[in-house]
């Protein structure tokens, strides 16, 4: 008998719990969902089984703090993290590094649970710094590198079209384009590489508007954090989904995704986003574009910024 695919979403926070509704929404797998505080994740989980007469969906849903019932996954999406805080004290937020070192723990300990009951999973990381995470994933899981991704091109690239369909007045669906970099306002999102229906993005829009698009991408997620005081989850969570999508039905389709990359682009041993080939066994081609020196240049810089976070994991 064939047997159902299953995710693991650990951390039933805003993402995790955003993620779980809509892999149920598309009934794409059984989904269980861990988090530390056992009663989120069981009451968030019950919660989602509950909308499923309604909704329509039949998939099982298990919320736990005990990762023996994540035994098997296929696919492990990892949220596990903290945000930055305010000292209440000095008022000053923990610092960068602080907040590196604090997820690394967690993204480390929930990645050998992961690695010790799905030996055989495809780990899509999201926490924060998530370039930075994807290398601690890496790390502890020992799994090859094409079965550790992280989850940010998915979703910088859904702002980026966003942004550019709300100014053209046109269907989102007919924006094309890619986002690529690190995940943070050094990320580098592609003009020439853009087009609405095929149309070079240049030619409808003039050069001023399109570079406070970038912009505003590039601060995407702070401007959301502006708004509601904590980050936002509803994009970050449907481009996790995509993600998770085109790994559980062997799509290939091309996501630009944070990977590891030994080489390509000129890059070794770093994590950074590219455009991937999304299918069964996880990152199955990394596509190398033909970059000009201006947008080598700034991925270059990209990469930089990256690394000056990864070398805080002191691997
Ligand atoms: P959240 O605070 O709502 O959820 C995080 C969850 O992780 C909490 O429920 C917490 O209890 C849980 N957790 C903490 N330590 C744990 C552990 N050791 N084991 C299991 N669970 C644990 O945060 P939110 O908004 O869901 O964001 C999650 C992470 O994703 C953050 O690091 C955030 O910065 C990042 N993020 C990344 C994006 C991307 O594009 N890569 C986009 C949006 C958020
Ligand atoms: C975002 O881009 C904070 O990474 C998070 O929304």
């Amino acid at each position: 008998m064939a047997r159902r695919n299953k995710v693991t979403v650990v951390g039933a926070g805003n993402v995790g719990a955003t993620c779980a509704t809509w892999m149920a929404a598309k009934e794409l797998a059984d989904v269980v969902l861990v988090d530390i505080v056992e009663g989120a994740a069981k009451g968030k989980a019950l919660d989602l089984l509950e909308a499923g007469p309604v909704l329509h969906f039949d998939i099982n849903i298990v919320g736990t703090s005990s990762y023996a019932e994540t035994a098997d996954s296929d696919v492990v999406v990892i949220t596990a993290g903290v945000p930055r805080k305010k000292d209440p004290v000095t008022g000053q937020f923990t610092s960068r590094d602080d907040l590196v070192k604090i997820n690394q723990k967690i993204v480390g300990d929930v990645t050998k649970e992961i690695a010790h009951y799905s030996p055989n999973a495809i780990i899509i990381v999201v926490s924060n710094p998530l370039d930075a995470m994807c290398h601690v994933a890496l790390h502890e899981s020992g799994f090859e590198s094409h079965r550790v991704i992280g989850q940010a091109g998915s979703l910088d690239t859904a702002r980026y079209k966003t942004f550019l369909a709300m100014e053209l007045g046109v269907s989102v669906r007919d924006i094309h384009g890619m986002v690529l970099g690190g995940h943070g306002d050094t990320m580098v999102p592609l003009p020439r590489h853009t087009s609405v229906a095929g149309i070079p993005v240049q030619e409808l829009i003039d050069d001023e508007k399109l570079q406070a698009i970038i912009q505003r991408t590039r601060q995407g997620g702070g401007e959301i954090v502006g708004l509601l005081g904590y980050s936002g989850y509803y994009a970050p969570a449907a481009g996790t989904v995509e993600m998770v999508e085109a790994i559980i039905k062997d799509q290939k389709r091309v996501i630009p995704s944070a990977v590891y990359l030994s080489g390509q682009y000129g890059y070794d041993g770093l994590y950074i986003g590219v455009p991937a080939v999304l299918g069964a066994k996880g990152v199955e081609r990394i596509i190398e574009m033909d970059l000009n020196d201006t947008e080598k240049g700034m991925l270059d810089y990209s990469a930089d910024a990256v690394r000056s976070v990864v070398q805080v994991l002191g691997y």
